[in-house]
């Protein structure tokens, strides 16, 4: 292994097989045979054919924050580590790009970007520890994408190394290019699967103005769509989140914030718009007001200051790592935005009926019709007993899924999570079309192997 190629920095010591060979998913069992630390696309590209040669599957992997195992090794495969890839290269002031190896933290592009008076925003709870090439592996999404969009709205050039070992420059940053398939649209979300990303060319654009953060309460779940289209009329939201009070009971007591509001709700919505002048702060006073007066709203408050805005934000964003002690079984899925109160009043009875012992957090980005959906771990149940009962609420939800045309994940990725329900949302035609695409860009399946599909 120490041998396999010359300069690459190889680690096989336990402590690093463990480390590096998962991500934040719960509920699998790492087993990578190696960790290597290219610094350069020439390495991984010797890697690529070092590891055709000798028929060795290698795990792309970035900050391992993913939640669907996409970065998991757990069949003694090489993983491939990007961190020591982590340079900025350049920042076209024209162009309004900013071009980085692929193993910059997501946090660390931000900040340039700001610093140099531009904004990335692609945003979510883990900015500090993932990174651009795994954001554009899953096509990353998170809390400003009613405004902003995707990774891939982002993304203006790539290079990549393929299964088989090409070195690819793809887009070369260019607005408009009429010349056939756009193959750097296949590798974003493609959950490193075709081949490596090594380098990555971001758009990026003006700073929003001051933001504001309206937190509202309602104990009525259709009435967190109607906040959502009584606000959503008047602003560019640059977010529109939601949880719930277990949610928020978990984020309190693990220290993360304080309740917002005297008497509790059961829903909470966060509200964040760009105040451009100060009438438009009225105005959403102003929906606040007739909100409440409906009774959609029962409680609210609004951020006076930028640590106000923080102080909000920590309630919702906090949520993942005040459960995480609780072993959730996550789900992560979506439904266009209309059909979000009946799946949300459905699912939820269902499992309050069928599982009455499971505490459920529900949370979400439901601007874009996407929904998390964590069932915690009750006390003195084994962690398989949970895992087979959380695999029949599985079972139901997609079947739910399927019947309102929705997606099994809208954000975190199939990996080997929701491999066995991809056919939920994607027609069997669809996939054999992924599966011929795999094949070409990497015919001898050494590019993380066994993710999102088998073939
Ligand atoms: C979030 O929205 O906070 C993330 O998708 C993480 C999670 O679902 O735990
Ligand atoms: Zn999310």
């Amino acid at each position: 292994m120490a041998t396999m190629i010359e300069g690459l920095e190889t680690r096989t010591d336990e402590e690093s097989l463990k480390t590096y060979g998962k991500d934040w998913t719960k509920h699998f069992t790492p087993k990578p045979k190696a960790i290597v630390f290219p610094k350069t696309t020439e390495q991984v590209r010797d890697l690529v054919l070092w590891a055709r040669k000798n028929k060795t599957a290698l795990v792309p992997s970035g900050g391992r924050t993913g939640l669907s195992a996409a970065a998991y090794a757990t069949n003694g495969e090489v993983v491939v580590s990007l961190e020591k890839m982590n340079k900025i290269l350049e920042l076209n002031t024209l162009d309004q790009t900013i071009r980085c190896e692929a193993g910059v933290i997501t946090e660390q592009l931000q900040k340039y970007a700001w610093d140099n008076g531009y904004y990335y925003p692609i945003d979510f709870a883990a900015r500090g520890s993932s990174q651009i090439g795994g954001n554009v592996a899953t096509n990353a999404g998170g809390i400003k994408v009613i405004r902003y969009g995707l990774t891939r709205q982002w993304v203006m050039g790539l290079k990549v190394v393929t299964g088989s070992g090409e070195i690819l420059n793809l887009n070369k940053s260019l607005v408009k290019n009429a010349t056939g398939y756009d193959l750097r649209q296949l590798f974003i979300g493609s959950e490193g699967t075709l081949g490596i990303i090594t380098e990555v060319t971001l758009a990026v654009t003006r700073q929003p103005k001051e933001p504001v953060v309206l937190l509202l309460g309602t104990d009525d779940l259709n009435s967190i769509m109607e906040i959502y289209t009584a606000y959503r009329n008047s602003f560019n939201l640059l977010a529109y989140e939601m949880f719930t009070d277990v949610a928020l009971k978990y984020v309190t007591a693990q220290g993360h914030g304080t309740a917002p509001f005297a008497t509790p709700t059961k829903y909470y919505v966060l509200v964040e718009i760009e105040k451009e002048t100060e009438e438009q702060l009225e105005k959403a006073l102003e929906i606040f007001s007739e909100l409440s007066e409906k009774g959609r709203v029962l409680d609210g408050t609004v951020s006076q200051s930028p640590k106000q805005v923080t102080d909000l934000w920590k309630l919702r964003e906090n949520i993942t790592e005040a459960t995480s002690h609780k072993q959730p079984y996550k789900n992560d899925v979506s439904v266009r935005v209309s059909r979000v109160p009946e799946f949300l009043i459905e699912m939820s009875d269902i499992i309050k009926k069928e599982h009455p012992d499971f505490e459920v957090v529900w949370f979400g980005h439901v601007g874009d019709g996407n929904l998390h959906i964590n069932i915690l771990k009750p006390d003195g149940l084994s962690s398989d007993d949970f895992v087979k009962k959380c695999k029949q609420v599985d079972r139901v939800m997609f079947n739910m899924i399927e019947r309102l045309e929705g997606s099994v994940s809208a954000e975190h990725g199939v990996g080997l999570v929701k491999k066995a329900f991809l056919s939920s949302t994607r027609s069997e035609a669809e996939i054999s079309l992924m599966k011929e695409i795999k094949k070409v860009f990497d015919p001898d399946q050494i590019i993380n192997p066994g993710k999102i599909f088998d073939l």
